[in-house]
């Protein structure tokens, strides 16, 4: 067991604000950790600055070598091992051990890595990224191009391991499934809790509901000394213009009045402002999701695309998939379901001709 730990971290991108402001952390590495956050909260950017990829200000120490999921790949046409081990120092049968705890057949190492499906490229740099047992796997995203199917395969892989990790994932249950802590970059804050994500979102829920009721609360508030500031400055607005306007005999006693007047407003408008300022910065910490909403008009007569009894084959190889006839017409949304390395891609690519297309009739 060891620690990682993260003191005063303090990051941002050139020119742009703080991702992370002055953050404290102490991780376990025998930990399984979800890392979650909305989009473009930093998560990437946290694996990416705790693996030394990027500067920052602060200190992070950890007596363990990490490995990063998914790794660059960059002779994509070559077979799969040689691909691999083009980059990193990796034997065959290290592969193959975590290959069939991955349920992957071997013979995949065999084939160009860029003609692999999707799941089974993730299997095979999840093998990569576990080899060795006493490191540190950084998992960014590794559930983006599973199935259903073999999204629960991953997840008993993670779930039987005995070495930690920190996963960011988009997928719930999933994560739920594989994790016992969770750190959640919220709007505010960086949240380190035990448990899995069901949990952390009960006690969010809890406290969600009562900083709610308390933003309301402010906010009327806030609303009340808005308008009161507004009135303050319009008396001192119209305390100096009594002052500049009046040309009669007791000039000297308006002016002096009209002076105190304009100061003690414009006083009383500074500290409501001031009120404002440490009330608004106590509005916390709750997500707001703005729904979407797309203004589409459509017809469905028309026909977008007729399929009848097609089937795909890559040359030298069997048919993808028994022949299928569809009809898409305009406006019609539909899904693509199957499991991995059945023909999805393929399908949505046949119309390119690198596949053979095959009309029976
Ligand atoms: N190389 C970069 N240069 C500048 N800004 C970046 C860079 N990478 C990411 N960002 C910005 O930093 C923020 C966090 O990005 P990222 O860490 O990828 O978030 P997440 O992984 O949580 O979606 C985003 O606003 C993103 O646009
Ligand atoms: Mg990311």
């Amino acid at each position: 067991m060891s620690t990682i730990s993260i003191k005063n971290l303090s990051f941002a991108y050139n020119g742009q604000d703080l991702l992370f402001d002055n953050v404290s952390l102490s991780l376990d590495s025998q930990w399984k950790l979800g890392l979650l956050g909305r989009n473009g909260r930093g998560k990437t950017t946290l694996l990416n600055i705790i693996q030394g990829k990027l500067d920052y200000s602060g200190k992070i120490s950890a007596n363990i070598d990490f490995e990063y999921f998914p790794q660059a790949i960059s002779d994509k046409d070559n077979l799969t091992l040689y691909a691999i081990q083009d980059k990193f120092h990796v034997e065959q049968r290290e592969l193959e051990k975590e290959f069939s705890q991955l349920q992957l057949d071997p013979k995949v190492l065999w084939q160009p890595f860029n003609t692999l499906s999707g799941g089974e490229q993730t299997k095979v740099l999840l093998a990569l990224a576990f080899k060795n047992k006493n490191s540190f796997v950084l998992l960014d995203e590794p559930t983006n191009h599973l199935d259903a199917h073999t999204r629960q395969q991953v997840a008993t892989y993670l779930n039987n391991k005995k070495q930690g990790f920190i996963i960011t994932s988009h997928d719930r249950d999933f994560l739920n499934q594989v994790i016992d802590h969770t750190l959640v970059i919220e709007a505010q804050n960086i949240r380190l809790r035990q448990g899995d994500y069901a949990r952390y979102e009960e006690q969010k829920a809890i406290e969600d509901k009562s900083n709610l009721a308390q933003n309301e609360k402010l906010k009327r508030s806030i609303s009340q000394l808005k308008t009161s500031a507004a009135q303050k400055k319009n008396w001192a607005r119209s305390a100096g213009r009594e002052k500049e306007n009046n040309s009669h005999a007791d000039k000297g006693f308006i002016t002096a009045k009209a002076a105190r007047v304009m100061k003690r407003s414009t006083t009383m408008q500074k500290r409501i402002e001031s009120q404002i300022k440490d009330k608004e910065g106590l509005l916390t910490n709750i997500e707001t999701i703005t729904l979407l909403s797309i203004n589409f008009q459509t017809s469905h007569h028309q026909d977008i695309l007729n399929v009848e009894k097609l089937t795909l084959a890559y040359p030298g190889y069997d048919s993808l998939f028994k022949p299928i006839s569809f009809n898409l017409k305009q406006g019609q949304q539909v899904v693509l379901k199957s499991d991995n390395g059945s023909g999805k891609s393929s399908l949505i690519r046949a119309r390119s001709r690198k596949v053979l297309v095959t009309k029976i009739e």
